[in-house]
């Protein structure tokens, strides 16, 4: 018995904000943007927020998946952008939703986010302790963004994809996951500081920071080496994945990895350059588009893949 990914949804904000947008109000050009990133437009929140982007993607998977949200014990949100510290994303979509007999908790593992919720899940069931999980990937970039650092805010935007994922004879194959804290720093965002009335508090507020060439390098190495790693667990050769569907931050990062994979880039899906990075909710959302544009079929083998900030990274062979 293993488990397998029923149903898919996502949600995107209507505010759709192009580079051409982005030029208007700061120092930099559709050309900077979408020749180094593959960018070209962003959706951001208006009055949306993590917990109600996460639900409306998620009453869509539970919807395509034909059950029902009692059914579900165990909901997982990958998010480093929650409404609240507490409670959880988790909790208020278990809430949005009615599924009043689940779990429900958090992960942070920033753009690795869903990936790591999904293994969780996998774990649980594996275990024989969860049978029906609701996974999320949900973010709104946009409110830990320095909109005067042009070097970070172009690149992410804020939107949420979900998965159903239930016990089955097939599904999950293989999977890898890791991380190097040695190396947080070249992607952060410091929260609160110390603060009580003994000490001379921190009231700053914090935003992303973020050290590209190195987040660049870390990628470029970590990504197909996690890919080679997980499909040889797998007993799966690259051949026979119909579709690598990779954390969406960089052009240049997926170009990269299919090359080192010796894989055509054609089965590298896109979703950036209409999203931009949406960190946890990239991979659900890109899955989520080739399930819509009905590019999957029972028996396909597929890879997803993320990394991102801790450093961290994980990926998974599954069978659709
Ligand atoms: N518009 C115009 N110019 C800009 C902009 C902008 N938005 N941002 C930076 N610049 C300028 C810089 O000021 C700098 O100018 P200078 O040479 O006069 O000082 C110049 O462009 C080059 O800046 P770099 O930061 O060196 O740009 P680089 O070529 O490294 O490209 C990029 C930046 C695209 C982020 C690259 O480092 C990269 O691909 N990094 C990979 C990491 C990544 O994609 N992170 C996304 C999130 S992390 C994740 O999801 C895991």
């Amino acid at each position: 018995m293993t488990s397998r990914i029923m149903g898919t949804g996502s949600y995107l904000p209507e505010l759709a904000v192009t580079n051409d947008d982005l030029a208007k109000i700061m120092d930099t050009s559709d050309e900077w943007i979408s020749s180094r990133t593959g960018i070209r437009q962003r959706r951001l929140v208006k009055d949306e927020t993590t917990a109600f982007m996460a639900s409306e993607a998620s009453k869509i998977a539970i919807k395509e998946a034909g059950i029902r949200a009692e059914e579900i014990d165990l909901i997982i949100v990958g998010t480093i952008t929650g409404d609240y510290v507490t409670p959880s994303t988790a909790c208020e979509v278990q809430a949005a939703i009615g599924a009043i007999n689940a779990a429900a908790f958090d992960v942070n593992a920033a753009c690795t986010g869903f990936m790591t919720a999904l293994h969780t899940a996998y774990a649980y069931m594996a275990a024989g302790i969860y049978t029906t999980a609701l996974v999320i990937g949900a973010e709104t970039l946009s409110k830990i963004m320095d909109w005067d650092d042009r070097s970070t805010c172009v690149l992410f935007g804020d939107g949420a994809g979900a998965a159903i994922v239930k016990k089955d004879e097939t599904g999950l194959i293989s999977l890898v996951q890791g991380s190097d804290g040695e190396k947080g720093l070249n992607l952060c965002c410091k929260n609160r500081g110390n603060h009580h009335p003994f000490i001379e508090g921190d009231l700053h507020t914090y935003y992303t920071e973020m050290n590209g060439q190195e987040v660049y390098k870390f990628a470029v190495t970590k990504v197909p080496q996690c890919i080679m790693e997980v499909l040889e667990q797998g007993n799966v050769t690259a051949e026979e994945v119909k579709y690598f569907i990779l954390h969406q931050a960089n052009m240049r990062i997926i170009q990269s990895v299919a090359k080192r994979l010796k894989v055509s880039e054609d089965k590298f899906p896109i979703s950036l350059d209409t999203c931009g990075n949406v960190s946890a909710a990239s991979i659900p959302i890109l899955l989520d588009k080739v399930n819509k544009e009905g590019l999957l079929k029972r028996g396909d083998k597929l890879v997803l893949a993320g990394f991102g900030g801790g450093l961290t990274w994980g990926a998974t062979v599954i069978e659709w």
